[in-house]
């Protein structure tokens, strides 16, 4: 089911030397159930891409389309809340708080209404963390499993888009293939539209559908 329609995106960061045009009519669809990669050089406009998708930033001409509702005409931070799980490079944990801790503080900060603790738990059992792990500081887990929790809590309030900037960046390739399993599950069973931002080429390999960002400009690959 088509999720996320983006037409015709430009986007231009201004600088003391000029415009940088990052986006140049960029348009693409998205649909529940599947993994998508978004490939393409340094610079290229991906994550300026997702920042846009994810409602942070507006574009300066085109539109995002949230099941056929343009984001102009939304509340763009309750969007983010109630349909966006976002997973970057870093992991961005707490490091006061423990494994649980953190996935509660984002099912907190969602307005999750159930019973939090148990949500989180719940959460961190799917991305594989064991259960005698849940109390410990997120600082003293490896990076693998950080980027696990870390995707736990992007979908701990149930998000139906995750979006996800170079998620295996700093990860080996067993714990990078572990994360991509995870993200693969979340759209084949549980129906998510998964987007992955990705230099590696195992990663793109895994998607359902690849799309190329060169210079700016969005195509299929
Ligand atoms: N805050 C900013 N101010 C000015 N220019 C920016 C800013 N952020 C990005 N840019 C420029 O916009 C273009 C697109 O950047 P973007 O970060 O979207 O690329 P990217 O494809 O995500 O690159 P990378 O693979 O290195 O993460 C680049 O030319 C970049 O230098
Ligand atoms: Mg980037």
């Amino acid at each position: 089911m088509k999720i996320l329609e983006l037409k015709q995106l430009s986007y231009d960061y201004v600088t003391k030397v000029g415009k940088v045009h990052a986006l140049k009519e960029a348009s693409a669809v998205f649909e529940t159930g599947v993994i998508y990669a978004i490939v393409g050089r340094s610079g290229s406009g991906k994550s300026t891409l997702m920042s846009l998708i994810a409602g942070l930033d507006v574009p300066k001409d085109g539109d995002v389309f949230y099941r056929g509702e343009s984001l102009r005409g939304l509340d763009r931070d309750k969007f983010r809340r109630e349909h966006i799980g976002m997973i970057f490079q870093s992991y961005y944990l707490l490091p006061q708080l423990t494994a649980v801790e953190n996935v509660e503080l984002s099912l907190e900060l969602a307005k999750y209404k159930g019973d939090k603790r148990a949500r989180a738990e719940k959460m961190l059992s799917l991305v594989g963390i064991k259960k005698e792990q849940f109390r410990k500081r997120s600082t003293q887990f490896s990076g693998g499993e950080q980027q696990r929790i870390a995707v736990a809590r992007a979908i701990a309030a149930d998000p139906e888009i995750i979006l996800a900037d170079e998620p295996t960046g700093n990860l080996d390739n067993e714990n990078s293939m572990n994360i991509v399993g995870i993200l693969t599950d979340l759209a084949h069973k549980y129906a998510k539209c998964v987007i992955v931002i990705t230099h590696a080429a195992e990663v793109a390999e895994k998607a359902d559908s690849v799309l190329k960002m060169d210079d700016g400009v969005l195509k299929m690959k």
